[in-house]
Order: C-alpha cells, then sequence, then structure tokens
C-alpha cells in the first residue's frame, strides 16, 4: 500500500518564494533599503522569538490575546514567534541605552507572523519594513518619519494620487473625546476602540457600542462631524490640547516641505496597537480593492521604559509590509520589467572543448562582477540556447574549436539579437 503524499501547499497564510517571487521581493525590498541608507537610517535586526510578556504589556489585547502564535519551551518560559517589530526594537535600544547615539535612525525588515484570517492585504506570514527614530521629542522626528514614509513610494514613481498619509494625534483624540463625552481615559480608550472598528463594522453596531459607552446621539454627531473636518476646525476645538498643538505643528512642517498633497487630518485613525501616546498615521492605497492600511505607525513615549526603570526616550516610527506594497505596485502598474534588468550571462560549451577554457571564461567574467554560468550538462546547442532564454539570461558566450583556435569568442545579445565576435582578451571590455 502506498503512503499518502504529503501536501506542497505552504501553511495557511504563508506564501513560497520561487526564485521569480524573490526576484520581486528582493527588487522592492532593495530599492527601500538603499533609499533608507541614503536617509542615514542604519538596520538591525534581533530574534523570531520572544517572551511573550512584551507582547501583553503593550501591544494590547488583539495581537497578545487572538494574534500570536506563542507556546511554551521546555525550559517552561512563555515564548511567541515576533508578530511585530516594535517591542523587540524597544528592548535592543533599551540594553545598550547608555551607549547608543541618540537619536536613533534605525531600520530592519523583519518577517513577522500574527494569525489573522487570511484575505486580501493581510496574511498570516508577512515581511515588513520598520523605521524608527528614538530620542527626540519634536514633532522633527515625527516630521522626518512621514517624509521618510512618503519617499519610500516615491521611489517607485507613486504619485498623490496613488496614496495618502492619514494623520491624527492620540493625545488630542483623548482630549476631544473627553470634552465631548466627558469619558476619563479608560472611557476614552474604550470609545478609541469603537472608532477604530469603524471602518469594518456596520453604521447600526458602530452607534450601539458608542451608546453602550454612554454616548448620546448628539455627542455621536459631534464625533461624526470630525470625521470630515480641516486639523485647524478640528484642532480650534480643543485648543488647550498639547496633542492639538502638535498637529497644527505637525501640518504646517508638511506644508513648508511641500508634503501637503500627500497627506490628510483624519480623525478616524487611532491604529490598534495600544503603545502609541501622540501623532498616529496610516498610508492608504487609493484604489478601493485595495483596502488595508500599507504602513502604519506613530509616536510611542514609554516602551523603552518597559526594560529600564526612570528612562525616558521616545520613540516613532512606521510598519509597512510587502502584501500591501505588492499589492499597490501591481494596481498602480508600477512594476517594471525587472527580469529583463541587468547582464548575465551563459556559456555555451561542445564536448570537444575542454571543459577548463569554459569555466576560465566565467572565473573571468565573475572577477569582473558579472553574473555568469557554463551550461550545466550536455544538451545540444539549441537546447542550451532555450535554457538561457527561459532563465532570463541576456548572453550567451559561445566559442567551438574553431574560435578557440582563432582566440575570438562569439557573444549573443539574447534581447536584441545582435551577435559580436570579439578577441577573447577582450571579453571583459565587451561588458564594461
Ligand atoms: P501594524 O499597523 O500592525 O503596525 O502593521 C504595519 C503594517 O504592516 C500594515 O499597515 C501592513 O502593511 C503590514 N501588516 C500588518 N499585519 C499584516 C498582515 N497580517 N499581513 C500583511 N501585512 C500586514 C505595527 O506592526 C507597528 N509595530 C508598526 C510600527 C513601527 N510602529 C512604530 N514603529
Amino acid at each position: 500500500m502506498c503512503a499518502q503524499l504529503l501536501s506542497t501547499r505552504p501553511y495557511k497564510g504563508t506564501r513560497d518564494f520561487y526564485p521569480a517571487d524573490m526576484a520581486l521581493r528582493n527588487w522592492f525590498f532593495g530599492k527601500i533599503r538603499r533609499a533608507l541608507e541614503l536617509a542615514s537610517f542604519e538596520e538591525y535586526n534581533g530574534p523570531m522569538l520572544e517572551s511573550l510578556d512584551i507582547y501583553i504589556a503593550k501591544s494590547g489585547e488583539e495581537i497578545a490575546n487572538e494574534q500570536t502564535y506563542n507556546f511554551t519551551d521546555r525550559g517552561g518560559r512563555r515564548l511567541a514567534v515576533r508578530p511585530e517589530m516594535t517591542p523587540t526594537v524597544a528592548r535592543l535600544v533599551a540594553g545598550r541605552i547608555n551607549d547608543l547615539n541618540f537619536p536613533l535612525k534605525w531600520f530592519s525588515i523583519p518577517n513577522l507572523y500574527r494569525y489573522e484570517n487570511p484575505q486580501r492585504g493581510r496574511l498570516r506570514e508577512h515581511w515588513q519594513v520598520n523605521v524608527d527614530i528614538f530620542g527626540c521629542d519634536s514633532y522633527e522626528a515625527d516630521l522626518e518619519v512621514i517624509s521618510t514614509a512618503i519617499s519610500l513610494l516615491k521611489v517607485f514613481n507613486a504619485d498623490s494620487s496613488m496614496f495618502k498619509v492619514h494623520i491624527n494625534n492620540r493625545r488630542f483624540f483623548n482630549d476631544v473625546i473627553a470634552a465631548i463625552a466627558g469619558t476619563d481615559a479608560e472611557g476614552s480608550r474604550k470609545v478609541s476602540k469603537v472608532i477604530d472598528r469603524k471602518n469594518k463594522i456596520p453604521r447600526e453596531v458602530y452607534e450601539k457600542d458608542l451608546k453602550t459607552l454612554g454616548l448620546d446621539e448628539d455627542k455621536i454627531a459631534k464625533i461624526d462631524a470630525l470625521y470630515s473636518m480641516s486639523v485647524t476646525d478640528a484642532a480650534a476645538l480643543c485648543p488647550e490640547s498639547k496633542g492639538a498643538q502638535e498637529l497644527l505643528d505637525l501640518f504646517s512642517a508638511l506644508r513648508e516641505l511641500g508634503l501637503e498633497e500627500y497627506c490628510v487630518f483624519d480623525f478616524g485613525i487611532i491604529r490598534g496597537l495600544d503603545y502609541y501616546t501622540g501623532t498616529v498615521f496610516e498610508v492608504l492605497d487609493e484604489a478601493p480593492e485595495n483596502n488595508r492600511a500599507m504602513f502604519g505607525g506613530g509616536r510611542y513615549d514609554n516602551l523603552v521604559g518597559l526594560f529600564v526603570k526612570n528612562t525616558n526616550v521616545s520613540g516613532v516610527g512606521f510598519g509597512f509590509g510587502d502584501v500591501t506594497l505588492e499589492n499597490f505596485l501591481v494596481t498602480h502598474n508600477l512594476i517594471p520589467d525587472i527580469y529583463a534588468e541587468g547582464v548575465k550571462v551563459l556559456v555555451t560549451k561542445f564536448d570537444d572543448v575542454p571543459y577548463s577554457e569554459y569555466t576560465n571564461i566565467v572565473s573571468r567574467l565573475r572577477a569582473a562582477d558579472i553574473k555568469s554560468s557554463v551550461y550545466i550538462g550536455s544538451k545540444k546547442f539549441g537546447k542550451q540556447i532555450d535554457y538561457a532564454v527561459k532563465g532570463n539570461y541576456s548572453h550567451v558566450v559561445i566559442m567551438g574549436t574553431s574560435e578557440l583556435e582563432a582566440g575570438v569568442l562569439k557573444i549573443k545579445d539574447l534581447r536584441t539579437r545582435e551577435e559580436h565576435t570579439v578577441e577573447a582578451d577582450k571579453l571583459e571590455a565587451f561588458f564594461a
């Protein structure tokens, strides 16, 4: 009896990256990494496994209780596969707090796991660009983070018709809700949870949940009015609020930098994570089919304090996932024919030429930083060319006995179909 075959499908909500998928991911993360390094962000990383406690402490109920993959190890420690990077980076900063050169500008591109219901834009494993600045309390760090977020989409030639940065402020939110609804801090937190779900639940449920928290129709209408207000009108409702001033400062700086066209004030942006204390923002794709946030971030004043006593190092940053980015790039037609880029050479071979002649060519090409390979196997010449075309090689180098004797090589450009005969010692110069 035959044993039952195992499935070739990856675990639900995760993806296999075949070479073509990997090439695409490396292409977009390569551009992002270069842009971040140019802006002087430094790359860090941490382990996939963390103590579950660091998520319970601050990430919020949904992430810690419903979305982490967690287990107890053989030593009885409660661990989680990281669902997000921010608690990890706060731990890293806290661990060397006396040695680091603040303000820090750090980034990382970890893979994260969340027990989600897989859907468009949300999977169980994703890669997330994390960009954070630590140790700067002024709005300038918020501005730097938001302008970096915009610049990361501009490297793909995205424009302001394709995405918008939706900005709010948690301090302002709490002050306005307290003024409208008369709630205390815990009451405002509960209202924020309902508002955070606003676009995911029917209007009746939204109103019912707010009424359960003691808000009548008049108060609900006042909150409704805020969703379409300009930042200046909204801030005028609570002029004493520190958060209102932070919003006004941030928007005026964005205006000065010419970034206003990319940004909108949006009172509906709360962010599900509990640690944010000031500015909060999400980048939304303007295409209606891509309705899940592409970036989410904000300012968190007290995460580092979870790990070291009496410390006051604030952070501000965002996370930006590969799933939503890929949907964005495909929808807006921003992926060039990446496989047509760059030189990659296949050295075809004939059995009557010593094999070492071919490996020498490849060694010389690689020494000149040119991607290359000798054809592996003993297929006929035509099949070797088919292999080169399918394998996205840009050129083939051909050397039979007659070329070897004459000291020349034939180089065929597979994209233009042109063929050149070059002296063997001019090989590197041909590709320079
Ligand atoms: P987040 O809003 O949970 O924030 O995630 C940020 C971004 O990661 C989302 O906007 C989305 O692009 C992507 N993302 C999140 N979950 C999934 C998923 N299940 N599948 C695909 N993509 C996903 C955070 O994680 C914060 N720690 C970000 C941060 C960094 N805040 C400050 N610094």
